[in-house]
């Protein structure tokens, strides 16, 4: 009879360990703070077509001692500067401006964008100011590829509004004429190819207005002081963030980064960048996010994907997660090379085949 209820006693304690176990799990899961989740939004942008390509950028709008502004700075000028977008090949009106936030010491880092994807596209590199040092390898490595754009504020996690602001204002004074711009990451893999068709046939390659196209996710504000994201409740006082973008790989139409840039000097500064322009800027000028899928390659995919000698339609992405694909970075940029001989050989038999 004792053994018959220690057996029960032991039956219920295992019954109550596996519910709370379980429970714990769900818990785990369901826990809006470990997850984003993705909203549908209306996408207000429009697609141009070539009767309206040429509506320049109201330049002349701003004030005339605009030059030396960038946000609450009046003393802001450019320690370096590349007018990539005036060269030949870019004749002024890329299809897609790349501007990438990088920082200062990271030099492997932009020469491998240079060796890959940066080739594709007219890019430069947003850099904020450093010691006399680093100042020195920087003017040596910009005197070899001339892509450096350097603001004279300090180049620090806590100023990186001040260099996406710059580079909405960089595209917006010295490449005007870019059809759409690329915000993104030193440590992002851009598929090129796929981005130019994506373009090309889900967009206008004449290019768009009122487009912001990202990754949209709504994120709670970090309040441990462990966290780097750290917010303070004065500096935000809400607990949850609007929807915003995931900051490293954000498509504009130029309107909207001219718009960007114009309105950020009347915003209420915040320092955390991705939530500034697209949480804060963008409902202020009534511009919605967009977002699109597949957006980037899954972990999980990787070594399927390196183990072709191209790119199946069914794996198709646009970017690879920031930190993700750094060492895989030249191999999958001969997949993608590949991939672009396959299509243009494709295309050329079909067109023999009509
Ligand atoms: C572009 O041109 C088309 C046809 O002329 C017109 O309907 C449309 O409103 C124009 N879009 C913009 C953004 O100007
Ligand atoms: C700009 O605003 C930020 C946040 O309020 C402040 O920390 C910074 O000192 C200001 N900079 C200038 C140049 O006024
Ligand atoms: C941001 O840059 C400004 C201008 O150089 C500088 O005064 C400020 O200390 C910088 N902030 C941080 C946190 O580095
Ligand atoms: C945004 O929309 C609101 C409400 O419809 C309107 O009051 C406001 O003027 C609009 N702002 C801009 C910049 O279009
Ligand atoms: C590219 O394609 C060629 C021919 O199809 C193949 O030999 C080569 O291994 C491929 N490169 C990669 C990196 O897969
Ligand atoms: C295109 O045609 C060439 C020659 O006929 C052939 O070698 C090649 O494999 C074809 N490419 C594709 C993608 O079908």
């Amino acid at each position: 009879m004792l053994e018959q209820r220690q057996k029960l006693a032991v039956i219920g304690w295992i019954v109550l360990s596996a519910v709370i176990t379980t429970v714990g799990v769900i818990h785990v899961l369901i826990d809006p703070r470990l997850h984003y989740e993705i909203k549908e939004t209306v996408n207000n942008y429009e697609l141009l077509v070539a009767q309206n390509e040429s509506s320049a950028l109201p330049l002349d709008e701003l004030p005339a001692d605009e030059e030396s502004v960038l946000l609450n700075m009046t003393d802001f000028k450019l320690i370096i500067n590349n007018e990539v977008c005036r060269t030949a090949s870019a004749q002024g009106s890329p299809l897609i401006l790349a501007f990438v936030h990088s920082a200062p010491k990271n030099l492997k880092l932009r020469n491998l964008i240079r060796s890959t994807w940066g080739q594709e596209l007219t890019t430069i590199f947003l850099l904020g100011e450093t010691t006399p040092a680093l100042q020195e390898a920087i003017e040596t490595e910009n005197s070899l590829h001339h892509d450096i754009v350097q603001g004279n504020f300090i180049d620090s996690y806590r100023n990186l509004t001040y260099k996406h602001v710059m580079g909405f204002k960089w595209a917006s004074y010295h490449c005007p004429g870019a059809k759409y711009l690329l915000k993104t990451d030193d440590d992002v893999f851009v598929n090129v190819l796929f981005l130019r068709k994506f373009i090309e046939s889900k967009l206008s390659p004449t290019g768009a207005r009122k487009l912001i196209l990202c990754d949209i996710q709504v994120t709670v504000v970090q309040r441990s002081f462990r966290s780097k994201w750290r917010v303070s409740p004065k500096e935000y006082s809400k607990n949850w963030y609007p929807q915003i973008c995931k900051g490293w790989a954000i498509l504009y139409s130029p309107d909207v980064s001219f718009q960007l840039y114009h309105i950020a000097r009347k915003a209420p500064f915040f320092w955390i960048d991705d939530i500034y322009v697209s949480g804060i800027l963008a409902p202020m000028l009534n511009v919605s996010l967009s977002s699109v899928y597949p957006f980037a390659i899954q972990r999980d995919k990787l070594s399927g994907l390196l183990s072709k000698p191209y790119i199946e339609s069914q794996d198709d992405f646009l970017f690879g997660y920031p930190g993700d694909l750094i060492t895989e970075m030249n191999s999958l940029w001969k997949i993608v090379k590949n991939t672009t001989r396959y299509f243009e050989s494709s295309q050329q038999n079909e067109t023999i085949v009509q």
